[in-house]
C-alpha cells in the first residue's frame, strides 16, 4: 500500500528530524523541505541511517512561494504538512526582529498560500509554551490566556497561531490545522544519529549541561536561585524529543481520521515541572558525570515556572509521554558524546 505523503518543513532540524523518523516508522512517507539555515545535511544522512531508506529532501526557502509550488507539484498527492521551519533563537530575535518576522511569518504565509492552491488539507504547526508568557496559574491548560511575549520570536509564534486560525476558519477554507504548543524539548534519538546541533554557545539549558560535562564549557551558570519555587530555581516541563515527535504523528492521524474543528490546540509536555537544580542532579544521576555549576543572576525576562496540563492531549489525541527525565538526559549525553568522538 502506498504511504500517505506528509511534507515536513524544517525536517532537517532538531525536532523535525525526529518527527521524520517517527512519521516513517508509523507508515507515512515524509518529504523534507529545509534551507539548512540552522541545520546540516548530516541530519538527513542520520535519518536515512536510522530508517535504512532514502528520504526525499528539497533544499528550498519555505518563504519562496515559487520554490514551494515546484515542490508541491513534483511531489504530488501531499496529504498534509508539518511546519517546523522557523528561526528560533530568542536572544537573536531581540537583536534582529525583522529576520524573525520575515522568516517565521513569511514562510507560514507562503505555505498556506501553496497549500490552498494545491488543495492540501492538513496542517500541524509548531507553536510554543512561550505564548503563555508568565502564567498566573499552574499548570497551564490550552484555555490559559496567552500573554504578550517577551521576545519577537515569541510574538511570531502567537501571530502565526492567529494567522492559521483566521485562515482555516474562513468559509472557503479547505485547510484544517492542529497547533502544538511544545514545552521544553530535550534529548535525542536513542541511536544518537540525530539530535540537537546548537551553533556556537548554547542558549538552552540541556546543550549547555552536556557541553559542560564534555569539557567544552567550563561551568554551567544557573540563572538565579531566589525565585518563588521550592529550591529557588526556575521550573520547566522537559519533554523528550522522541515523545514530542510522536505527538506530531498522532496529530496528523487525527486530522486524517476526524473531521473535527477547523483548528485545535494542544499542549505537548509531560505534565511535570522540574527545577534547574533537579535537572542538574538528574543529569548527574543518569550519566554518572559530575557537573561543574555556579549560581548566577536571574536571566532578564525568564519565566519563573511553567509546566503543562496535558489532559487535552491525553484525552483527545490519546497522547502520553513515556520517557523519564533521566532517560531523556541520558540520551542527550549519548548524543553529545557522539559529537565529541566524531
Ligand atoms: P531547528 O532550528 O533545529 O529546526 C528548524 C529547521 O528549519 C532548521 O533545519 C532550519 O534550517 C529550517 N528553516 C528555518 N527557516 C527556514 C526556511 N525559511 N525555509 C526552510 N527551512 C527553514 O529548530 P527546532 O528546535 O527543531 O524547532 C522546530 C520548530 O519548533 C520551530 O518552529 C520552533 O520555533 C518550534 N519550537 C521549538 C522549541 C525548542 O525549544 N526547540 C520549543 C517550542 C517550539
Ligand atoms: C531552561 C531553564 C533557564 C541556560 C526557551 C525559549 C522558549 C522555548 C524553549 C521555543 C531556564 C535555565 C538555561 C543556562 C540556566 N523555545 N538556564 N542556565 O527559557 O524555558 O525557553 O526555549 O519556543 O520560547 O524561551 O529554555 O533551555 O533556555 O532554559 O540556568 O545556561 O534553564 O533560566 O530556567 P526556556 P532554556
Amino acid at each position: 500500500m502506498e504511504r500517505t505523503k506528509i511534507l515536513v518543513t524544517g525536517g532537517a532540524g532538531y525536532i523535525g528530524s525526529h518527527a521524520v523518523v517517527e512519521l516513517y516508522e508509523a507508515g507515512f512517507q515524509p518529504v523534507i523541505v529545509d534551507d539548512f539555515s540552522n541545520s546540516q545535511e548530516q541530519a538527513v544522512r542520520g535519518i536515512e541511517e536510522i530508517l535504512g531508506v532514502r528520504v526525499p529532501c528539497h533544499r528550498i526557502d519555505c518563504g519562496d512561494v515559487e520554490a514551494l509550488r515546484a515542490v508541491f507539484a513534483e511531489e504530488g498527492s501531499l496529504r498534509g504538512v508539518i511546519h517546523f521551519a522557523a528561526s528560533k533563537a530568542v536572544g537573536e530575535s531581540v537583536q534582529q526582529p525583522l529576520k524573525y518576522y520575515r522568516n517565521n511569518l513569511g514562510s507560514l504565509l507562503a505555505l498556506l498560500t501553496v497549500m490552498q492552491e494545491f488543495g492540501v488539507p492538513h496542517l500541524v504547526f509548531s507553536s510554543s509554551c512561550t505564548v503563555y508568557g508568565i502564567p498566573d496559574q499552574l499548570p497551564v491548560t490550552e484555555q490559559t490566556p496567552t500573554k504578550p511575549a517577551t521576545s519577537p520570536y515569541g510574538n511570531t509564534k502567537k501571530i502565526c497561531e492567529d494567522i492559521i486560525t483566521d485562515v482555516v476558519k474562513a468559509p472557503e477554507s479547505t485547510v484544517r490545522a492542529i497547533l502544538l504548543r511544545y514545552f521544553n524539548p530535550i534529548g535525542a534519538h536513542a541511536s544518537a544519529k540525530i539530535g540537537e546541533l546548537p551553533l556556537g554557545v548554547p542558549q538552552n539549558l540541556i546543550p549547555y549541561v552536556t557541553q559542560t560535562a564534555a569539557g567544552i564549557r567550563e561551568k554551567l551558570t544557573i540563572n538565579g536561585d531566589t525565585y518563588d519555587t521550592p529550591d529557588g530555581t526556575n521550573i520547566r516541563d522537559y519533554v523528550h524529543v522522541v515523545d514530542l515527535a510522536k505527538a506530531h504523528v498522532v496529530a496528523v492521524q487525527r486530522l486524517l481520521d476526524v473531521r473535527g474543528e477547523a483548528v485545535e490546540v494542544f499542549n505537548v509536555g509531560t505534565g511535570r515541572g522540574n527545577s534547574v537544580l533537579e535537572v542538574v542532579h538528574a543529569f548527574e544521576q543518569a550519566t554518572g558525570q559530575k557537573l561543574n555549576y555556579v549560581i548566577g543572576p536571574p536571566r532578564t525576562g525568564d519565566v519563573p515556572a511553567i509546566y503543562a496540563d496535558v489532559t487535552k492531549a491525553t484525552e483527545v489525541l490519546g497522547f502520553r509521554t513515556t520517557t523519564s527525565l533521566e532517560e531523556a538526559l541520558a540520551s542527550a549525553w549519548k548524543w553529545q558524546q557522539s559529537l565529541v568522538s566524531e
